[in-house]
Formats: C-alpha cells, sequence, structure tokens
C-alpha cells in the first residue's frame, strides 16, 4: 500500500544530505527500489538544484527537496573570532589564513523558495526552523505537500500551527545536524520512537520518522510507533550512488572510530559525526553560531579532505554507523522494507 502523505511504494525515504552525499543518482536509486528520496538543497546554488531537480524529474518518480531554513541574526563578532584563535593552529598546518568576519548567509532562501513555487515538486522539507507562514502557504498553493523538520513536541506544535502537511520528526541519533530550531539547545538521549510518540500524542499530522536506524528491526519500531515513513541517512552514506567523500567513507568503516557524538565545533550548530581529534579538542569552545562557524572552518574542512585527515574532516554520522553497508542503494531500501 503507498505511503498516504509520500505516496511511496516502500514506507523507506532517502534524507536528505547536503554537501555531496545525496546525489541525482542515489535518489533515483532509492525510487527504483520503491523508496521516496529527497534532494538536498542546502548549501547549493539556486542554479544547481534546479539543474538536480529537473534530472530527477525526468526519471519519473515523486521526490522532495530540502531546504534550510536561515537563521535571522549574525553572530557576535567578539565570540566568533575567540574560536578562530582556538582553531587558529589547525587552519595553519594547512597554510590557511581564517576569517572571523562573519558572513551574512541565509542559504539563497529568497532565490530557492521562488524556484520551487514557480517549478513545484511533490514535495518539500524544511529543516532548522519555520520559514513564515506566508512562505509555507506559498508552497503548498504552487501544489507541494510541505513537512516540518522536527525535534520536540513543541517544535511540532509550532509547525503545525504555522500550516504544514506533516512533519519529519528526527530523534537525536540521527547522523549530521540537528534539526532543533533552537541551536543553543543541544539535543539529549532519548531514542527516536520516544520522540515519535510524544509528538504523535500531540498532533495529528503525518509523521516521518529519522534517526539511528541501524537495520530493518529499527525501521519496524519507528512505523509500529505510528510512523508512516522511515528516513534514512547514514545506512545510505558508503551506496555506490552516494557522493560521499573518500575519507568520510573510509572513516565509517575505520575500526578506529568506535562512537559519534553531537558536536558544535564543525559549524556552530548540533550535529552528530563520528569522534575525532577536532572534535574532542575544539568541541567545548565551539559557539553557538551556525552558519557562522560552517564558514569559518569550511576551507580548513576542505583541505583536510583533500589530505585524508580524518582528524580534522566533520565525518556525519548517525548511531547506526557500523551497519552501513557498500553496495548498490536500492538494496539497501529493500533490505528495510523487508520488515516494514
Ligand atoms: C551527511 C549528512 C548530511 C545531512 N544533511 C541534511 C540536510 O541537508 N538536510 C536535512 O534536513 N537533514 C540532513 N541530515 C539529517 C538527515 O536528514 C536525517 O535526519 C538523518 O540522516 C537520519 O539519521 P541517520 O543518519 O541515523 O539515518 C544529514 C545527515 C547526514 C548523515
Amino acid at each position: 500500500m503507498p505511503t498516504p502523505l509520500l505516496e511511496s511504494r516502500v514506507p523507506i525515504v532517502a534524507a536528505p544530505m547536503a554537501g555531496g552525499p545525496t546525489t541525482v543518482e542515489l535518489a533515483t536509486a532509492v525510487a527504483d527500489a520503491g523508496g521516496f528520496p529527497f534532494l538536498a538543497g542546502g548549501y547549493q546554488a539556486p542554479a544547481s538544484l534546479a539543474d538536480e531537480i529537473a534530472r530527477l524529474r525526468a526519471h519519473g518518480a515523486p521526490f522532495g527537496v530540502n531546504l534550510f531554513v536561515p537563521a535571522p541574526d549574525l553572530p557576535d563578532e567578539g565570540v566568533l573570532a575567540a574560536y578562530a584563535g582556538a582553531i587558529r593552529a589547525e587552519a595553519e598546518r594547512y597554510g590557511i589564513a581564517l576569517d572571523p568576519t562573519p558572513v551574512a548567509d541565509d542559504d539563497a532562501w529568497a532565490e530557492k523558495l521562488s524556484l520551487l513555487v514557480n517549478d513545484p515538486v511533490p514535495v518539500v522539507s524544511l529543516t532548522f526552523g519555520l520559514p513564515s507562514a506566508h512562505d509555507i502557504a506559498a508552497l503548498r498553493r504552487a501544489g507541494s505537500r510541505v513537512l516540518a523538520s522536527v525535534t520536540t513536541t513543541q517544535e511540532a506544535l509550532a509547525a503545525a500551527e504555522a500550516g504544514v502537511d506533516g512533519l519529519v520528526v528526527q530523534g537525536p541519533d540521527a547522523g549530521g545536524h540537528s534539526a532543533a530550531h533552537q541551536p543553543e539547545r543541544m539535543p539529549g538521549h532519548v531514542p527516536t520512537t520516544e520522540v515519535v510518540e510524544h509528538v504523535r500524542a500531540a498532533v495529528g499530522l503525518p509523521l516521518i520518522a529519522a534517526g539511528g536506524v541501524d537495520g530493518p528491526e529499527a525501521a519496524h519500531r519507528l512505523l509500529a510507533v505510528g510512523a508512516e515513513a522511515v528516513a534514512i541517512g547514514t545506512l545510505l552514506l558508503r551506496t555506490d550512488e552516494a557522493g560521499t567523500n573518500p575519507v568520510h567513507r573510509a572513516a565509517l568503516a575505520d575500526p578506529a572510530f568506535t562512537e559519534t557524538v553531537l558536536t558544535r565545533a564543525f559549524t556552530g550548530r548540533p550535529a552528530r559525526a563520528l569522534r575525532n581529534r577536532f572534535i574532542d579538542e575544539y568541541g567545548a569552545l565551539a559557539p553557538v553560531a551556525y552558519p557562522a562557524v560552517h564558514h569559518l572552518t569550511r576551507e580548513l574542512r576542505q583541505a583536510a579532505v583533500r589530505a585524508g585527515d580524518a582528524d580534522v574532516a566533520h565525518l556525519w554520522a548517525g548511531t547506526g554507523f557500523r551497519s552501513a553497508p557498500e553496495g548498490p542503494a536500492g538494496d539497501v531500501v529493500r533490505w528495510l522494507a523487508g520488515a516494514a
């Protein structure tokens, strides 16, 4: 039976993964296996997102596009300069001069919104907060179903109030950035099933559950507590079609990495990553300042990836990283769907 909100044959969603891992090839492979794919609109230039949309649309299956909701304020310059000072030695090793001037960056929100309103896609998901009810209404009027990513019941109630069609409920075990609307809050230790149960009791909207899925049983548990579908990120990171960089790919399978932690060290917003030296040394010093810290550390992280340096690269991973397989992404969808 197709899932009512997403209309996919199987209730498995390829979560959006900005920064490289999500590709049109990954999306088409997931769609071909009956799952529902998302494109990652975050960080991309609007023209490049438009190109991805056109390529995926040509494939014929329904899909979603994820956008980052911009944060309103620029951080304090002194706070950013202090963090730049803390990590300066790391940058100097790569010959990089850090620029602590806060960059105004709304991830081209208005341009991407207008792209999606003028050329609508079946589903739009939003993360890092809620835009105005006006923007949500514009996407819905254009014909898209709009989903908000939430991490608490309070955020779910606010999203329902703002007029969305459904929720992506993300638990703290999820890999990559927390979708928390308040980045100063470090997510606690709650299983995703529990977050879903609480949200389900408070809000009547369809729910997609995400975070920490490591196999069919975990997917099944989330469906059993009322999620319409289960979104996976980490389990797709090592697949053939993912654009995950080689350092990240190798680290996910390297026994030297034994755990994941939530950290602001790389971007100024809580994100779950494989625990490495950069997190251990700077995590406690990092300010709550996204995307300013993302811009501050970006060149350093890119240099680390080029050099194969897994001590400094950001290695986003959910708690299920040990189960992330190599091979076709379609196999991962079929593996999980077997228990759905
Ligand atoms: C590498 C990576 C990049 C991500 N990028 C995004 C993104 O662009 N937008 C978003 O809403 N979530 C993003 N996430 C979070 C996922 O959408 C999803 O919530 C998470 O992967 C689910 O947990 P799991 O990784 O344990 O399966 C990302 C996750 C990873 C691992």
